[in-house]
């Protein structure tokens, strides 16, 4: 199913008004991993372009880097987060089960008139996040929000597969999101997608209602990050192409206009593959995969503060963030900073 949202027109805008980010301390690298399964760092490398990653402790969890993240994002906005609205926390590895981790990032860092979810979107998360609150925030019925895209999983990876557990790390971007009347700058578009038909392609099936704790799995591996990688490489770089083309058409964007694309960061093959489609020289495109691995819905704004802090991104730039992940999802957004 595919929605559309136009934010060229209305009188208020979603501002992203501060960002912020936490990586765990301890790193994994690729010379680690060669003490753990049957790789290199040249295979690593070439095939995914990752060279360490940031990976948690057992004492620290999701809701830890999400409010980690979050408190970065709120000093850099200046502002208190009894002001937040709505936090929305993007993750496919919660606190757990119930309450969301939403709820204790609410308690953590005190943001008391907040009504706080999760949203279960994978690598696409961040971006489906920012598509909800350009809603609330363009129709007036709230003035400040938070989006957090955090993940550990490194907690549901498979240690002994070699195919997966190179991929991914740990790790928690967020944004503070304004109302404003005023200026041009804002989330001027958004396109989200999905296509449930294909969620055997990237999974984790424990221990949900359909695999319940109390029965005993067909397969033990099932508490542990399925992919099929090979599988979702070339439509990962064709609906990455599709979703900037269709942003850059909408928004009647030249290659010219656009400032960074910050993509999800799968890989670096794909980003590179996409990239070259899209006609966007190097300087355009950031990639920061080689230092954190894959983490899913945290590695756009883990990305985007990274740019922001570096002065890569500045006041007035267009970006499109654009990711694809399980689900199937993918989306993209067109900010203007
Ligand atoms: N070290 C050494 N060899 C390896 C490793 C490893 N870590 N992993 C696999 N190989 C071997 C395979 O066994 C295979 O050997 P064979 O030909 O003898 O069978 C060979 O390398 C090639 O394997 P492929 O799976 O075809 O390798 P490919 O080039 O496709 O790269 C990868 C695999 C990196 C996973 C790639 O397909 C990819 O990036 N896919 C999309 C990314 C993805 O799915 N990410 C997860 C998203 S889910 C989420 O974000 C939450």
């Amino acid at each position: 199913m595919h929605k559309s949202i136009d934010g060229r027109t209305p009188p208020y805008r979603a501002v992203i008004k501060g960002t912020g980010s936490f990586a765990p301390a301890k790193i994994l690298t690729n010379e680690d991993l060669l003490r753990m399964v049957d790789t290199s760092d040249e295979w690593i490398t070439t095939r995914t372009g990752i060279k360490r990653r940031h990976v948690t402790t057992d004492d620290e969890t999701t809701a830890f880097l999400a409010a980690e993240a979050a408190k970065s994002a709120l000093s850099d906005a200046n502002l208190d987060a009894g002001e937040l609205d709505l936090i929305i926390v993007a993750t496919i590895t919660p606190e757990m089960v119930f309450p969301s981790t939403a709820s204790f990032v609410q308690r953590s860092i005190k943001a008391k008139n907040a009504w706080v979810f999760d949203l279960a979107a994978a690598c696409s998360g961040f971006i489906y996040g920012l598509a909800i609150v350009q809603q609330f925030l363009q129709s007036a019925r709230y003035k400040n929000a938070l989006v957090i895209g955090a993940e550990t999983l490194t907690k549901i990876t498979d240690w002994s597969d070699r195919k997966s557990c190179v991929l991914f790390g740990d790790g928690a971007g967020a944004v503070v999101i304004e109302r404003s009347d005023e200026g041009r700058s804002g989330i001027l578009y958004s396109t989200m997608y999905s296509d449930g038909d294909r969620w055997d392609a990237l999974n984790c099936q424990a221990y949900g209602s359909r695999h319940p704790a109390h029965k005993q799995l067909d397969d033990p591996k099932k508490i542990y990050m399925q992919i099929k990688g090979r599988e979702v490489y070339q439509l990962a770089v064709r609906r990455i192409v599709e979703a900037v083309t269709q942003c850059m058409n909408h928004s009647e964007l030249g290659v010219d206009d656009i400032r960074m694309v910050i993509s999800h960061q799968m890989n670096a093959r794909i980003i590179e593959s996409a990239a070259k489609r899209l006609k966007l020289p190097d300087e355009k495109v950031y990639v920061n995969i080689d230092e954190y691995g894959n983490t899913s819905a945290a590695s756009i704004p883990i990305a985007f503060d990274e740019c922001v802090k570096k002065g890569k991104i500045i006041r007035g730039d267009i970006v499109i963030f654009v990711a694809f992940g399980a689900g199937l999802t993918w989306a993209a957004n067109v900010i203007e900073y």
